[in-house]
């Protein structure tokens, strides 16, 4: 049998939320989320790419009919503070016009990629739009964001791991992690 690779990962930071932690509330946004689309007509906006884990776990724990569609926006400024200002990347494939909008976030940090995106497809006449996201950091908010569900909220401190990244590494953690103040991006 193969030995098994040493995993690198493990010793990234500090665990702030446990894979345990983070399936249970997965699974209490997916009851609540349930609950409040029976009937309506849902399409799941994931971000990317953090929020890839995030609603992928979310969307096996819904028990409505859904649909997922991506957008990738990339926001300028350094990895650790954006600027507000938001290029679209990827845009959605299908029209929300008319449709139950959920956008599905890893992150709301300074609020102003959400504060876009909220704008962006508010103009295109969905029948509702709302949010949900996995972490907050509301210490770091610059502009009020309407937010419907949130997972956890955390203290001033930069995360990665379940999605979250830092210079796209750690995306492949079970668990949130601390990112030591000295690390390096793609260490
Ligand atoms: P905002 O526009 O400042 O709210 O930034 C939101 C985006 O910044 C998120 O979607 C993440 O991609 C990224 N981000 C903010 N804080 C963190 C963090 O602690 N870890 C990893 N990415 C983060």
């Amino acid at each position: 049998m193969a030995a098994t690779p040493p995993n690198e990962l493990v010793s990234v930071g500090e665990v702030l939320i446990s894979a345990e932690e983070l399936q249970k509330k997965v699974s209490e946004l997916g009851a609540q989320v349930s609950r409040d689309y029976a009937g309506k007509d849902l399409v799941m906006v994931g971000v990317l790419r953090g929020a890839v884990v995030f609603i992928a776990d979310l969307l096996r724990n819904l028990t409505v009919p859904c649909e997922i569609d991506f957008m990738a926006v990339s926001s300028y400024g350094s990895s650790r503070d954006s600027s507000g200002v938001v290029r679209i990347l990827k845009d959605l494939d299908d029209s929300i016009e008319g449709r139950d909008v959920l956008i599905v976030e890893d992150i709301v940090d300074s609020g102003l990629t959400l504060n876009y995106l909220i704008r962006n497809l508010q103009a295109r006449d969905p029948a509702s739009l709302e949010v949900c996201t996995l972490l907050t950091k509301p210490e770091r908010r610059r502009v009020d964001v309407p937010i419907r569900y949130t997972g956890f909220e955390i203290p001033n401190e930069f995360v990665v791991g379940y999605g979250l990244d830092f210079g796209q590494r750690y995306r492949n953690l079970d668990h949130v992690a601390l990112l030591p103040e000295d690390a390096v991006p793609g260490r």
